[in-house]
């Protein structure tokens, strides 16, 4: 996807981007932190990251309240309670090159004002690859663990935490402050991590990609005693709040902590001397894959206290502390087949399948291709030996071929013409509304091919879709196997088919309560509002916001599907009123206008229409002060959230426009606010305050 250089975004693009960008990165960190199933590699990540940095440096009036670059990590989930930590749990800035570790060093000395000669000592520890807790002891006895949550707050995982045998519950020794918070990493080792995968494959439980999901996963369990039994270590390497102080240097710190009876990382030392510094480095790097745990770089720590005490912190990081990472890791592996797996909207993606191979510490037996064209470009074939990527990741590359003159190879791979379901039906190019190619390839067999319609029924108990408890992706998969469930509205039909459940009860795992709660969960989404019931159907094009667009513009179920109809027929007015739906455009039209001319999709929705209680849209308010106006949010907004702001204004009648034109009819300004309000001054357009747009909307 090709986007606008920074240099080049208008206001209004910057701040739609950055808006976009918060909710990307939320939504990965989310996935990454609370469901410990990441779906971007950290690379795509930082990227990510770094864009909204690079718009927030250029524009820093539309820095938003959420924006990424003011959060650590993601709040915590609701379902353990929080725990506001004594001092922040800072992160670490990177360095990737060495010229970033001498650049780091060299800052320390001019922030210290330090001369040439003066020696600076540093800690050098390795990085673990787990995720951090934050333990509290009161009078040398745990009373409090924590996960590292955005930095300010956690979730509280106390009881999970004390069933970690390298956690003490009393600390040994003597001489710990009265109150001291404990900081450190918890993680699971290499060979425990396979057990335990294997173990649980084996009961039809949920493996984990690589032992840090692991043990984040294993953290976060309700019940301790699936914690006990999973096998997490913990290594204590800095602390947060403490009554008194303990040490005057970190190398002390870590001494002190390990006499309280927590396990330090015994290949930390102590040195001078950026060249020392990066022959650790590189020491660590060898002996990383011998290690029995992962580790993904070494920490470089100003040794002494009060120095580190004066250097502080920039925003979310230390400025005596840096991470120095380790390249991604790679390794060669063999090509056994290139597989094209079959996606919901019918697009086509090749899959290396590799002979199984350990990249930093995970098996990998299948990479993403991604598309044609990067197999052609690429020139993988099957039976190559390639170098296999993973940085941090759970989406494996393949980099290159490394024997591509090898005698004997196999042909150039020939993308297959047909789909690889049963149907066996045509692949065609998508090309573009201009007529374009684009590298995407889709089966033409729509709803008749199973493995579309597999990934529509994934799609319509997804969970902004129907959502509904107990019928995840697997279960559902498992039912269509089955011929439990083969369209969406076998789902409604299946409480009151007895053949059916009596089949179900059949099934391993399907007692008489959980058919129950089955049912009753599927009884509770009969009823269902008109946004979500359109985005289930799964037409191209029309995402959760497009869906609320469509039920807000047709207002009910019935004139939704009449007006598709006619749009379907060609309806010249009906494709207009469509069109000049706001943010609806050619390729919306389109795409409905398609799935509503397919006997098939017809009847589907005819069926599911009937088991179904579809709510009205909310009609946009007529009656209210802002009905009809469009407005603008600029700046800072103190009592309202943005989408809490917009969402109001939307109910109320108002549009919401990211830019001030003529068109506008009211800017709402928190402190912050920029040009906007320059614009809308010269526009003569009314300004409020949130406070006056509190009461506007309220009155
Ligand atoms: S010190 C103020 N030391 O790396 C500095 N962190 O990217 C706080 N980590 O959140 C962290 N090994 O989860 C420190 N020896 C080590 C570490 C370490 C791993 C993790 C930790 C932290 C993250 C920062």
């Amino acid at each position: 996807m090709s986007e606008t250089a920074v240099e080049a975004l208008s206001e209004a693009e910057a701040s739609a981007e950055l808006e976009r960008l918060a909710r990307e990165i939320a939504a990965h960190d989310a996935r990454y932190y609370r469901e410990d199933a990441p779906t971007v590699s950290d690379a795509e990540y930082d990227a990510l990251k770094r864009r909204n940095a690079a718009i927030e440096a250029r524009f820093p009036a539309l820095v938003r309240p959420d924006s990424p670059s003011l959060r650590v990590g993601a709040p915590p989930s609701t379902q353990f309670a929080e725990v506001v930590h004594g001092t922040p749990m800072l992160s670490l800035d990177n360095a990737f090159e060495d010229g970033d570790v001498v650049a780091f060093v060299q800052r320390i000395r001019r922030f210290l004002n330090l001369s040439e000669a003066e020696e600076i000592a540093f800690t050098v520890e390795p990085k673990i690859d787990g995720l951090s807790a934050n333990l509290r002891y009161e009078k040398g006895a745990l009373v409090q663990g924590a996960t590292r949550g955005d930095g300010r707050a956690g979730e509280d995982v106390t009881a999970n935490l004390r069933t970690i045998a390298d956690i003490p519950r009393r600390l040994k020794g003597e001489g710990w402050p009265e109150v001291i918070e404990v900081r450190g990493e918890v993680y699971i080792e290499h060979d425990a991590f396979q057990a335990m995968n294997a173990a649980a494959a084996e009961a039809g439980q949920r493996t984990y990609a690589n032992p840090r999901n692991a043990a984040a996963g294993s953290l976060r369990q309700i019940d301790p005693s699936v914690t006990a039994g999973r096998p997490l270590r913990f290594f204590a390497y800095a602390w947060g709040l403490s009554s008194a102080p303990f040490a005057q240097s970190q190398w002390e710190a870590l001494e002190r902590l390990r006499q309280w009876g927590f396990v330090v990382n015994p290949l930390s030392v102590r040195e001078t001397g950026v060249d020392a510094l990066l022959a650790d480095y590189r020491r660590f790097g060898a002996i990383r894959a011998k290690l029995g745990y992962d580790i993904d770089g070494v920490v470089y720590k100003v040794d002494r206290l009060d120095w580190q005490e004066r250097l502080g912190s920039v925003g979310r990081v230390p400025r005596w502390a840096i991470a120095h990472k380790f390249p991604a890791e790679r390794a060669h592996t063999v090509v056994r087949d290139i597989e094209i797996q079959v996606g919901r909207t019918g697009a086509l993606t090749p899959v290396a399948k590799l002979e199984p191979i350990t990249v930093g510490g995970v098996v990998v037996q299948n990479a993403t291709l991604h598309n044609a064209d990067e197999i052609a470009r690429k020139d993988i074939r099957p039976g190559d030996t390639v170098v296999v990527q993973r940085a941090g990741d759970v989406i494996p590359q393949v980099v290159e071929v490394v024997d591509p003159d090898r005698p004997g190879r196999a042909p150039p791979f020939a993308f297959p013409t047909v789909c690889p379901c049963p149907l066996r039906t045509p692949i065609a190019r998508e090309t573009t509304a201009s007529g374009a190619e684009t590298v995407v390839r889709r089966c033409t067999g729509e709803l008749a091919c199973p493995f579309q319609k597999i990934e529509h029924l994934k799609h319509f108990v997804s969970r902004k879709a129907f959502d509904i408890e107990g019928l995840g992706e697997k279960q559902l998969v498992a039912f269509f196997e089955d011929g439990l469930v083969r369209e969406p509205a076998d789902v409604f039909r299946l409480p009151r088919d007895e053949a059916k459940l009596q089949r179900l009860r059949g099934r391993e795992g399907h007692g008489e309560t959980s058919i129950r709660n089955l049912i009753a969960a599927i009884e509770a989404r009969r009823t269902i509002a008109l946004d979500r019931f359109i985005f289930a159907l799964g037409i191209r094009h029309v995402g959760e916001t497009t869906a609320m667009t469509l039920a807000r513009g047709y207002g009910s179920a019935d004139a939704y599907l009449a007006a598709m109809d006619q749009v379907a027929a060609g309806d010249a007015a009906a494709i207009a009123e469509l069109d000049a739906l706001d943010q609806i455009g050619a390729a919306v039209v389109a795409a409905s206008a398609a799935y509503f001319r397919e006997p098939h999709n017809r009847r589907i929705v005819q069926e599911l229409r009937a088991e179904l209680t579809v709510l009205d849209a909310e009609a946009p308010r007529a009656d209210t002060a802002v009905a009809g106006k469009t407005v603008v949010f600029t700046g800072a907004l103190e009592r309202l959230t943005r989408d809490e702001a917009k969402a109001q204004a939307e109910r109320l009648g108002a549009k919401v426009a990211s830019s001030v034109s003529r068109k506008t009819d009211l800017v709402v300004a928190g402190p912050g606010a920029g040009s906007k309000l320059k614009t809308a001054a010269e526009l003569g357009v009314r300004v409020l305050s949130e406070e006056e747009w509190i009461a506007l909307v309220a009155g």
